[in-house]
């Protein structure tokens, strides 16, 4: 109910989101352009998206640093803070490298939740500069600044929170998918060497690339965000997805590039009685 209300009056209204999305896409897409760097802070290297591990550290870090703040252990609070707004720096990267790669509501929650983020930032940036003597102030303005910056982490991380269980951006578009051992006949008898080529099987819809006399098959669903694989293209060993540009290896569908952090599924093909036939493998 009050997650309904938040999304009615709020955020749901809050196109600004997407325009401010759009902005901060473009300032990221120029600070960080290495492909391999991207794919690092997406966490395709780790097989689970990173950003949300990240935030681990600042949600610890800065709690931790409120409470001693509230007790009056002012020296540990310090180091606390800091600690916890390293965290936060490196979150944001990879929260503003996985924002570059969303569409429609994802983008627009997205939008709002890095513009929390930024204004938390401001006032921990401002605790931090009286913590260590660089502004004037007491431990009482360190404290209050630092109980603010925490209020729009708090409320960044429901929209984060919304965007991964209310949106399911980032989600694994194949995690309640089955496995299955039974061949499958497939709707086509002819694949183009190197051209996806989107074929059915059964209820599965699967992209197939012929390389050679070699015929692989993926799910045609890309792991990232639903888009069709078979309208991609072929780019050395792998495939690469038209929306947000991930690859997969045609031959067993381990992601390569994100955005994407996980697998394909992936499929073996036979040709019997004249007829091809596929079976998932993994
Ligand atoms: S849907 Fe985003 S990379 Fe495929």
């Amino acid at each position: 109910m009050i997650r309904r209300f938040i999304n009615r009056n709020l955020l749901d209204r809050w196109d600004w989101g997407v325009g401010i999305a759009d902005f901060y896409s473009s300032v990221d897409r120029f600070v960080v352009r290495p492909e391999w760097l991207r794919s690092f802070f997406h966490g395709t290297w780790l097989g689970h998206p990173l950003h949300p591990l990240l935030t681990d550290v600042p949600i610890g870090g800065l709690t931790i640093a409120l409470v001693l703040d509230l007790l009056g252990i002012y020296d540990g609070a310090n180091w606390a803070t800091l600690l916890g707004f390293g965290g936060l720096i490196l979150a944001a990267i990879a929260g503003f490298v996985d924002l570059d790669e969303t569409d429609g509501k994802a983008r627009q929650y997205g939008g709002v939740h890095a513009s929390l983020m930024l204004v938390a930032m401001a006032f921990y940036i401002f605790s931090l500069a009286v913590r260590f003597g660089y502004a004037p102030g007491t431990p009482y303005h360190a404290t209050l600044t630092a109980a603010l910056g925490y209020l729009f982490i708090v409320m960044g991380a429901y929209i984060g929170a919304d965007l991964v269980f209310a949106l399911g951006n980032m989600v694994d578009r194949h995690a309640w998918r089955s496995g299955g051992t039974k061949w499958a006949a497939l709707d086509v008898t002819e694949v183009p060497e190197r051209q996806p080529t989107k074929a059915k099987a059964g209820a599965q819809t699967l992209v197939l690339v012929r390389v050679g006399e070699q015929i692989s098959a993926l799910h045609d669903v890309c792991a990232h965000a639903g888009c069709s694989l078979s309208e991609g293209k072929v780019v050395g060993d792998t495939i690469q997805c038209p929306c947000h540009g991930s690859r997969f290896k045609i031959a067993d569908g381990s992601v390569v590039v994100g955005p994407a952090t996980y697998d394909q599924p992936a499929f073996e093909v036979r040709r019997a009685e004249g007829k091809l036939e596929a079976r998932r493998v993994r």
